[in-house]
């Protein structure tokens, strides 16, 4: 592997005051009316996760802001309650796949059409809601923006429950890597194998316009890729269908603990917000997420592993996502040390963690996507999961990473875990986002 140099310092971020103007400056560049773009140029539309992290960036100056990039996120649900993965608001030629790919276009109410993707992304919506209402200043702006993104909040949360689950088992399925939100995770490496890639319409990639291919996925899961795309759209997104159709179908272990923390989130909200109706439903999803995350224990790993259902095997990677469950909460005290023991040895090894794939592993790859490199986004949810089983110095750890990550080398889209160096895409939202609601708060002096 070529040997990666850490850059020069942008010297002016060493100092906390002025990474926070940058922070904001950075949303504020790529606000497009009501959204945000993740980075201009690589990522030109609103992405859904993206959104919900960057909401809680914008609560740090301007909630109005912050409601709204919810708002124009839930304006691109689709009418079965599903909420895609891109809302493609303005035609960017810059991007693939396009909506052109995708060829659908979702309505919601009165409002006009917006053109998405035909697949989800982790549900961490609910989370931030909560969040939001929780932190508001203005309160009663909070609970109307609450009030009224409720029912689309439980109508996503019934999709994912019921489109995704049919068994009703709790073995919530994604069809896709990038609902998982982590492209090109050796969690998929088996199961991406088995997609048909023959027969493929010619396309051209534009993310290597922007980015090293060394950081990126590679040809063969861009191939797998499309081939799942192009079978959902044949079958009309049909949820029904394209589940059966998918060959690609595996319980994410990101996924699972995301809904299940977001299933107890909304929960909180529910109460508060007078849907006791409600209530039993949630009780339900929550049982069974709980058992499903329970399967998803491998006891010969000694960590949690996403789940393959076609095969009905383990991924064979212990990942950034196996310490997911900590955030979702309730895992077993047993569990949790050997949890704790693979995490200390990946910050021995690492001194910005939490890679997103094992270091010890062979195929770790500190320079590319999700198989090495270090995210803002996850660390903050292993970070908050930690916290909450107790492990406060280690989730201490972990954000004072991130923070000096982003002061030595600026906002990028994710890190090597070990020279801290910027990787991806530059002044990237979600990452100036965590600096203003969580990093910050953990900078040192040097
Ligand atoms: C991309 O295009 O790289 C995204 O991660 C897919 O949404």
């Amino acid at each position: 592997m070529a040997e990666a140099t850490a850059p020069e310092a942008p010297k002016n971020l060493s100092d906390p005051e002025v990474c926070t103007r940058e922070a904001e400056r950075i949303l504020k560049e790529n606000d497009r009316g009501g959204y945000t773009v993740p980075t201009p140029g690589l990522y030109p539309f609103q992405w859904n996760w993206d959104s919900c992290f960057v909401a809680l960036g914008w609560a740090t100056f301007d909630e109005v802001r912050a409601w709204q990039e919810i708002d124009s996120l839930f304006a691109a649900q689709w009418p079965d309650g599903m909420v895609p993965h891109i809302a493609f608001h303005r035609e960017d030629p810059g991007y693939f796949p396009g909506p052109d790919v995708w060829g659908k276009a979702a309505i919601w109410g009165d409002r006009p059409a917006v053109a998405t993707s035909g697949i989800s992304d982790p549900p961490v919506a609910a989370s931030i809601v909560l969040k939001l209402w929780q932190g508001a200043r203005d309160r009663q702006q909070a609970g109307a923006a609450a009030q009224r993104l409720y029912p689309k909040l439980m109508a996503w949360h019934r999709w994912f429950h019921g489109a995704r689950d049919p068994a009703a088992d709790g073995m919530v399925a994604i069809l896709h890597p990038w609902e998982s939100g982590r492209d090109n995770s050796p969690d998929w490496d088996t199961a991406l194998s088995r997609v048909p890639a023959d027969g493929l319409p010619p396309f051209e990639r534009r993310d290597l316009d922007k980015i090293d291919a060394a950081q990126r996925p590679r040809k063969e899961q861009y191939d797998r890729y499309l081939s799942l795309i192009l079978t959902f759209r044949e079958r009309g997104y049909d949820p029904e269908a394209i589940y059966a159709a998918s060959a690609f179908k595996m319980v994410d272990v990101g996924t699972l603990a995301i809904l299940l923390r977001a299933d107890r989130d909304l929960r909180v909200l529910a109460e508060a917000l007078g849907h006791q109706q409600d209530i039993p439903e949630f009780d339900r999803w929550i049982a069974r997420g709980e058992d499903a995350l329970e399967r998803l224990w491998d006891e010969e790993a000694g960590s949690f592993r996403s789940f393959d259902l076609v095969s009905g095997t383990f991924a064979d990677a212990i990942t950034s996502a196996s310490f997911l469950p900590l955030y979702a909460g309730g895992v077993k005290p047993e569990r949790l040390i050997q949890m704790i023991e693979i995490l200390d040895r990946w910050f021995a090894t690492t001194a910005y963690p939490v890679p997103s794939f094992d270091p010890e592993d062979q195929r770790f790859d500190r320079l590319r996507y999700w198989r090495g490199p270090t995210w803002a986004i996850v660390n903050h949810m292993i970070a908050e999961g930690l916290s909450d089983c107790g492990y406060d110095d280690r989730a201490a750890r972990i954000a004072e990473a991130s923070a000096r990550a982003i002061r030595q080398s600026g906002f990028w889209e994710y890190f090597d875990p070990i020279t801290g160096q910027g990787l991806g895409g530059d002044d990237f939202t979600w990452t100036a986002a965590m600096w203003l609601a969580w990093a910050r708060h953990f900078a040192t002096e040097n």
